[in-house]
C-alpha cells in the first residue's frame, strides 16, 4: 500500500483572464489548479503516480475517496487528484459528487464555475436525464464534472436504487478515469453502497486527527482488496519528511 502525506496548504492565486473557468472563485486549495509547479500540487502527482501504479489502466478506472470520518480532506483531495490526472492531457476524466449527505464540490469549484442545473440527485430521480447532461466541462482544465445537492429522499435509497450504477457505467465508456467524492465511511452506510461500482479506494486521513482505531475499522469495512493507499492530509511542515529537502532542492534550480 502506498501513503501519500500532503501538507497544510496556503495558495497564491493565479489569474488568467483566457481561461473560461473563473480561477478566482475556485478554492484557493485547489492547487493542482492553480499552482501547479508548487510542492503541494506534487504531493497529489505522487498520489496520482501511486494510484497509476495500483490500478494499472486496462480500460477505465472508477477510483472513490473516502475516509473514516467527516471533514479529514476527501473533497479537497479528490479535486486536486482529479486535477493533477487530468493535466496529463491524455486522460478524459470525470469528477463525481456522490456525498449526498453533504454534497460539497460545488462550493470548491466555485458556483459561478460550475452546471447550476441538473446534477447527480436529478438523474437518479430522473431517468431521461444523460450523464451527458448532467457533466458539465470544467475549461481549460480537460475535467468534467457532476455536481450534486443535498436530496429530499433518504440518500442510502437513492444509491442503492441502481441508478447511480448505470450512470457510472456510462461514465467508464465515456471517461477514462472517473475520481468519486464519498461521504466518510463509519457514520453512514452509503460509502459501502458504492463499493459494488468502484474498482479502488484512497483513504484520507487528517494527519494527527484521525485514532489509529476507526482507521482500522474503515479498513476492516471496506475490506484491503480495494483499499489503493492512504493519504496523511493536512500535515504540518514539521512532520514533513521532505518538505526542507524540496524547497532547498527547489531554490537551487
Ligand atoms: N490539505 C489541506 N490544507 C488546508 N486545509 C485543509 C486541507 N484539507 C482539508 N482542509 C480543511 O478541512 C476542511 C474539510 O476539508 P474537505 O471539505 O476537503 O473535507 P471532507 O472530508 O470532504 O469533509 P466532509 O466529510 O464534510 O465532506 C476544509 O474546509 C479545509 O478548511
Ligand atoms: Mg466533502
Amino acid at each position: 500500500m502506498d501513503v501519500v502525506r500532503t501538507k497544510s496548504m496556503t495558495a497564491t492565486l493565479v489569474t488568467d483572464s483566457e481561461a473560461a473557468t473563473d480561477r478566482e472563485d475556485l478554492d484557493p486549495r485547489l492547487v493542482s489548479f492553480l499552482k501547479p509547479e508548487s510542492f503541494e500540487a506534487d504531493q497529489y502527482r505522487m498520489l496520482r503516480y501511486a494510484m497509476e501504479r495500483a490500478c494499472p489502466s486496462d480500460g477505465s478506472r472508477v477510483i472513490a475517496i473516502t475516509s473514516p470520518i467527516s471533514g479529514d480532506g476527501k473533497t479537497l483531495t479528490a479535486v486536486n487528484l482529479a486535477g493533477t490526472i487530468a493535466r496529463g492531457g491524455q486522460s478524459r476524466v470525470l469528477m463525481v459528487d456522490a456525498d449526498l449527505r453533504r454534497p460539497s464540490l460545488a462550493k470548491v469549484l466555485g458556483h459561478s464555475n460550475v452546471h447550476r442545473g441538473w446534477g447527480l440527485v436529478d438523474a437518479i430521480l430522473d431517468r431521461r436525464l444523460s450523464l451527458e447532461q448532467i457533466a458539465w466541462p470544467l475549461q481549460p482544465f480537460n475535467l468534467s464534472v457532476v455536481t450534486s445537492r443535498r436530496p429530499q429522499a433518504d440518500t442510502y435509497e437513492l444509491l442503492a436504487s441502481g441508478r447511480f450504477g448505470e450512470l457510472l457505467r456510462d461514465a467508464r465508456q465515456r471517461y477514462d478515469c472517473v475520481v468519486v467524492d464519498t461521504p466518510p465511511v463509519l457514520p453512514a452506510p452509503d460509502s459501502r453502497l458504492l463499493a459494488e461500482w468502484i474498482d479502488g479506494y484512497v483513504i484520507v486521513v487528517a494527519a494527527d486527527k484521525t485514532p489509529r482505531k476507526l482507521l482500522e475499522e474503515t479498513f476492516a469495512l471496506l475490506g484491503p482488496a480495494k483499499i489503493l493507499g492512504l493519504v496523511f492530509n493536512r500535515e504540518s511542515y514539521k512532520g514533513s519528511r521532505y518538505g526542507r529537502y524540496y524547497y532547498a532542492y527547489s531554490s537551487r534550480s
